[in-house]
């Protein structure tokens, strides 16, 4: 699928996603400013808040929200793409309209210390997830700080078992939750791998039947949503 600039890639069988985010590369600066300076001050401690040097999952907070804004320009292109993804579902949900109801993110800066090494990990119960990539250092070992998955079934010698999506500044790659996944290290980097994590979640809605197609426009489909939540 190549839907605008969401491009597509299959790994063992299952797709993942990667778009450019070009409205954001103008804060990658005060982000990193930002960041070094909770870095000063001592927020990130390690093992703190999840594995490695991780904020919380709060990042979307509404006050967060308000006042800083590349959060709504990062949170907005994510429901975007999740939005786009999602229309090419499959099985019964083709017939249920969506809504993508929350959507978590944190920081997660990768650091070249030896102790880093990002474990495998998935991130259900959410349906997508996404890394948006402020910053990818360069290194020695051009596999150090790939995006590592591992399919799902168990290993055999007829299929890979194992695949990377590599990282770019300034993109968005997003992939189903339930994929293992870890970061490779980056011991030979001199700057952060830095990235902010997300987890979409969705409600299927089971009241109204007809399949997102064939409403008209965005506006006749919100308004099958809402009345699909109503009286509940
Ligand atoms: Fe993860």
């Amino acid at each position: 699928m190549s839907d605008g600039q969401l491009e597509t890639n299959v790994l063992f069988g299952t797709p993942t996603w990667r778009c450019p985010v070009p409205d954001m590369h103008r804060f990658h600066g005060e982000i990193k400013t930002q960041l070094r300076e909770l870095w000063r001050q001592g927020y990130f401690q390690r093992h703190g808040s999840g594995y490695g040097y991780q904020t919380t999952e709060e990042l979307f907070t509404p006050v967060n929200l308000e006042k800083i804004e590349y959060l709504r320009v990062l949170k907005k292109a994510f429901v975007d793409a999740c939005t786009r993804i999602l229309a090419h579902r499959h099985g019964h949900s083709k017939n249920m309209p969506f809504d993508v109801y929350c959507v978590q993110g944190w920081v997660l800066i990768q650091t070249n210390e030896s102790w880093v090494d990002g474990p495998w990990h998935h991130h259900h119960p959410a349906t997508l997830s996404g890394c948006y990539y402020v910053q990818i250092p360069p290194t020695r070992d051009p596999t150090e700080g790939l995006l590592m998955f591992q399919r799902s079934e168990p290993t055999n010698v007829f299929c890979e078992n194992m695949a990377a999506v590599r990282p770019i500044e300034g993109c968005l790659t997003i992939f189903p939750s339930y994929l293992m996944h870890r970061p490779m290290p980056t011991p030979t980097a001199n700057d952060w791998r830095i990235g902010i994590c997300m987890d979409a979640f969705v409600h299927w809605h089971k009241k109204s039947e007809d399949p997102l197609r064939s409403f008209e426009d965005l506006d006749a489909y919100e308004a099958a949503r809402k009345n699909s939540l109503a009286g509940r």
